[in-house]
C-alpha cells in the first residue's frame, strides 16, 4: 500500500512539474466546427484564406493543398482562375538550366515561399517557418493554439532576456518565438469593404488552417448525422412493429 501511495505521489509530482514547465497560456475561442455536429463556416474559411495569402504565404507553405481545393470554401472556378493567374510557379528549366516561370494552374499545389529548407533557415537565422498544411494536427486543439499564438505577443517581462530575432509570446511553449507578430491590421478587405480587426483575422485564419488539416470534417459530420437519423427511424419502426405484433 505504501509503495502504491509513493508511486501516486511521484506521478502527481511529475504531472505538476509538467504543468509548470509549460509556459503556454491559451486564449479560449469558440469555433462552430468543434461542436458535435458543427461544420466549418465558409465565410470564415474564405477570409482565413485571404489572411493566409496576405500575411502568412510569404513565409509558410501549404504544400498539401491545391488551388482547386478552394472550391470547398465556396470559391467559383472563375475566382480560382483569377487567383492562380497572379501566381507564378516554376515549370521546368530552359536549355540553359534557368528556371522557367509560368502562371499556376488550378491543379497545382500551393506555391512554397522558399526553394528549400536551407534558404528559409538562412533568412530566419536558424529557425524554419514550418509548412502549415497539417500544423493544427500537431498541436492539441490546433485551432485554439494558432489563434492563441497569433494573439499571444506581449512585451517580455523584465526578468526574461530576449535572444536576438525572437519575440515574447505567452502561447508558445517556452515563450520565445522567431516569428514577428504576423497579422497586419488592414491587410484584408471583406466583400462589404470593411476590414476585419486582428482578432477576427486570427480567428478566421485558425479556422482556415483547421480545414487544411482536416478537409473532410464536414462530410464526416453530415454522414454521421444521417446515420443517427436513420437509426432513430429504424428504432421507431422497430418499436411500432413490436407493438403491432403484440396486438395481433
Ligand atoms: C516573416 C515570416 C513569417 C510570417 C509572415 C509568418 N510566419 Fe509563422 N513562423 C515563422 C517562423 C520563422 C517560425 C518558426 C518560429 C520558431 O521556430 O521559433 C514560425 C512559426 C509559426 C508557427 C508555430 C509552428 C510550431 O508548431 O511551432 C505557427 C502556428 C505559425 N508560424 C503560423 C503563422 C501564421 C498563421 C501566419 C500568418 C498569419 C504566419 N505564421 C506568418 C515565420 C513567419
Amino acid at each position: 500500500m505504501r509503495r502504491l501511495l509513493f508511486a501516486a505521489a511521484v506521478a502527481l509530482t511529475a504531472l505538476g512539474l509538467g504543468q509548470s514547465a509549460r509556459a503556454e497560456t491559451r486564449t479560449p475561442q469558440s469555433f462552430r466546427f468543434q461542436s458535435l455536429f458543427g461544420t466549418y463556416n465558409k465565410a470564415s474559411l474564405q477570409v482565413g484564406f485571404a489572411v493566409y495569402q496576405a500575411d502568412c504565404a510569404s513565409c509558410h507553405g501549404l504544400s498539401l493543398v491545391h488551388y482547386r481545393d478552394l472550391a470547398h470554401l465556396g470559391l467559383s472556378p472563375q475566382d480560382i482562375a483569377a487567383i492562380v493567374s497572379h501566381i507564378k510557379v516554376q515549370k521546368g528549366v530552359d536549355p540553359a538550366g534557368k528556371p522557367v516561370l509560368a502562371p499556376a494552374m488550378a491543379r497545382d499545389a500551393f506555391k512554397s515561399p522558399f526553394p528549400d529548407e536551407a534558404a528559409a533557415e538562412k533568412k530566419f537565422h536558424g529557425a524554419i517557418p514550418p509548412d502549415l498544411s497539417l500544423i493544427e494536427r500537431g498541436h492539441r486543439d490546433g485551432a485554439d493554439f494558432v489563434f492563441s499564438l497569433l494573439m499571444g505577443y506581449r512585451a517580455a517581462p523584465p526578468n526574461v532576456t530576449m535572444p536576438p530575432h525572437h519575440f515574447y509570446n505567452i502561447a508558445y511553449p517556452g515563450g520565445l518565438i522567431a516569428m514577428a507578430p504576423p497579422l497586419k491590421p488592414g491587410s484584408v478587405t471583406l466583400a462589404d469593404g470593411k476590414k476585419p480587426d486582428v482578432q477576427a483575422m486570427a480567428h478566421d485564419v485558425a479556422e482556415f488552417l483547421a480545414w487544411t488539416a482536416d478537409p473532410t470534417l464536414d462530410q464526416r459530420k453530415a454522414v454521421g448525422l444521417r446515420i443517427i437519423i436513420f437509426l432513430l427511424i429504424l428504432g421507431a419502426l422497430g418499436g411500432f412493429a413490436i407493438r403491432a405484433g403484440r396486438r395481433t
